[in-house]
């Protein structure tokens, strides 16, 4: 059932982490029609509730994106009020053992699915006076050593979404960048690993750096995490708010490195962080 003033917000990638806690966040405020895209349905049919509507698709294939388009035409008769840019995951391994596939992958659900959507949706949201909420990363505003392309795609999302705030401004919709730090979802999980280490002679030479990278994560992963509600609860603020900001960043470990990044003079940053990501691939 839909109240005159239920807004509707999409969001993608909603079978887990942050998704389907934003799902359940909006749903439970009782003012959103939440439309969830997900490429596992199933994941989401415990949830009842007569405000969400399940749209099964992958936000990276084309076809099922304009599926998604003619969903929301459907279903927003007065417009879209929120696009939430969440669905991604992280590729990792050194840049001579990704394969081409996996490097146009990553940008592919990362960089090009939130940047068609948008684009596609913009007609929704202009009636609406809608909001673009993209989920970034801390690793939107910082390199990282073995996750070249994850953060690449992320950086790639920062200047889209940096410029499309300031060109559609004019137009009624708002853009904000969301920058978590690191939170236990299933994020770690779906890493997707280079195909090509230990297959090349080449690659072999960072098999000593793969190593300690993956003990830092078996390390990090047996450690509580930060409570993923906490970025679920921020942006569902974030959507009800007069006016956003330009980016928000939600963490502890985000803040501090932005802090430093704003703070310190450039060549400190860069030894910091060199030495950072010196111990984050060591072996003991
Ligand atoms: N967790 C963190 O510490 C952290 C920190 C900074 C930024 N982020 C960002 O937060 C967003 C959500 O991640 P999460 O932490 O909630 O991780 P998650 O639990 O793995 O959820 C990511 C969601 O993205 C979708 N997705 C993943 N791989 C995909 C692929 N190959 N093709 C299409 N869709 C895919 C999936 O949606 P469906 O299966 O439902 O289709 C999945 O539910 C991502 O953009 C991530 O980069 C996470």
């Amino acid at each position: 059932m839909v109240t005159k003033s239920q807004n509707t917000v999409l969001i993608t990638g909603c079978s887990s982490g942050f998704g389907r806690l934003m799902t359940e966040r909006f749903l439970q405020s009782g003012e959103w029609k939440v439309l969830a895209t997900t490429r596992h349905p199933e994941q989401l049919s415990d949830i009842t509730n007569d405000n969400l509507v399940v749209i099964p698709s992958n936000v990276a294939a084309t076809s099922e994106r304009q599926a998604i388009v003619a969903r929301v035409s459907e279903q927003c008769k007065n417009g879209l009020d929120c696009l939430i840019n969440n669905a991604g995951y992280g590729l990792t391994g050194p840049l001579e053992a990704l394969t081409e596939e996996q490097i146009r992958q990553q940008f592919e659900v990362n960089f090009f699915a939130p940047l068609f959507l948008t684009r596609d949706l913009l007609q929704q949201l202009r009636i609406a006076h809608g909001k673009v909420i993209n989920i970034s990363s801390v690793l939107g505003f910082v390199g990282m050593p073995l996750q070249s392309l994850y953060v690449a795609s992320k950086f790639a999302l920062e200047g889209l979404s940096e410029s499309l705030a300031y060109e559609l401004n004019g137009h009624g919709i708002q853009v904000c960048l969301v920058e978590p730090g690191g939170f236990r979802t299933q994020f770690a999980k779906n890493i997707e690993w280079a195909k090509e280490h230990a297959d090349k002679g080449s690659v072999d030479v960072y098999e000593k750096q793969m190593k300690g990278y993956r003990a830092f994560l078996t390390k990090k992963l047996e450690r509580p995490g930060s409570n993923p509600k906490k970025v679920a609860d921020a942006v569902f603020d974030l959507a009800g708010k007069n006016s956003m900001p330009l980016r928000l960043r939600v963490g502890s470990d985000t803040q501090a490195l932005y802090y430093m990044r704003r703070s310190l003079p450039q060549k400190m940053t860069d030894l910091i962080l060199l030495n950072v990501s010196k111990k984050l691939m060591a072996t003991k």
